[in-house]
């Protein structure tokens, strides 16, 4: 079996494996990045790392169109059940056998303040095992850590890892994490979106190439990145 990931821009991503269609961080609507109107966009499985508006983005309006069931941590969920949405609530460390395969929530390092100014718990990467096991990293908005040693313990298909500077790792301790996590493929996000966290992701793609085994793949939104 196979899965497709398709970036929508910043750090939106569509996700298909084993029939069922994901959605992570759906920001479109605002996004100068984004690759697809939210109002097109389908979805049977919402999943949302942190509380920021540009992860949390479209998710209600979305989630209320589809009927999809969006999974993030319990806080999140809180805030999203009280407006309707159909939610799994999980958190971090935490895996569930979902229709789609196991996710489990990791650490991250950064901050999931809702955009109400709401607690949003911590934030959240993503770990999920698909139903014919490959592993599929999303680090979701986080500095390096130390720990994603153990992370790369799994035996990670592929990464999906922010380069952009300022809010989250750039490309050097991105490079670090690739290093850490040793998987087989790597997609950097959270880059160029606005002028604070422009980057060039083909220079970063260039060192990895030259510094690990990891195949880096640079897509522009909208691409696909399908796997094996
Ligand atoms: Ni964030
Ligand atoms: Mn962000």
């Amino acid at each position: 079996m196979s899965f497709v990931l398709t970036w929508m821009g910043h750090a939106s991503l569509g996700l298909e494996t084993d029939g069922y269609i994901l959605l992570i961080d759906p920001y479109l609507k605002n996004n100068p990045a984004a690759s697809i109107d939210p109002d097109r966009v389908e979805a049977d499985y919402i999943l949302v790392t942190h509380g920021h508006g540009d992860h949390i983005g479209d998710t209600i309006e979305i989630a209320k169109r589809t009927g999809a069931t969006v999974i993030s941590n319990a806080e999140i969920c809180g805030w999203l059940r009280k407006k309707d949405v159909k939610v799994h609530g999980q958190h971090l460390g935490g895996g569930f056998q979902h229709p789609f395969g196991y996710l489990k929530l990791t650490l991250a390092l950064h901050g999931s303040g809702l955009p109400d100014g709401s607690y949003g718990g911590n934030p959240a990467g993503l770990l999920l095992t698909t139903n014919s096991g490959e592993k599929i990293y999303m680090a979701g908005d986080t500095g390096l850590f130390g720990d994603m040693r153990l992370i790369g313990e799994e035996g990670i298909a592929l990464a999906v890892l922010p380069i952009g500077d300022n809010y989250t790792m750039g490309p050097a301790d991105a490079l670090r994490a690739v290093k850490m996590l040793t998987p087989e493929h790597v997609i950097p996000i959270h880059y160029s979106t606005f002028g604070l966290i422009k980057q060039d992701p083909d220079a970063w793609a260039k060192s990895v190439q030259s510094e690990t085994k990891t195949k880096a793949h640079v897509l522009k939104p909208g691409e696909r990145f399908v796997y094996p």
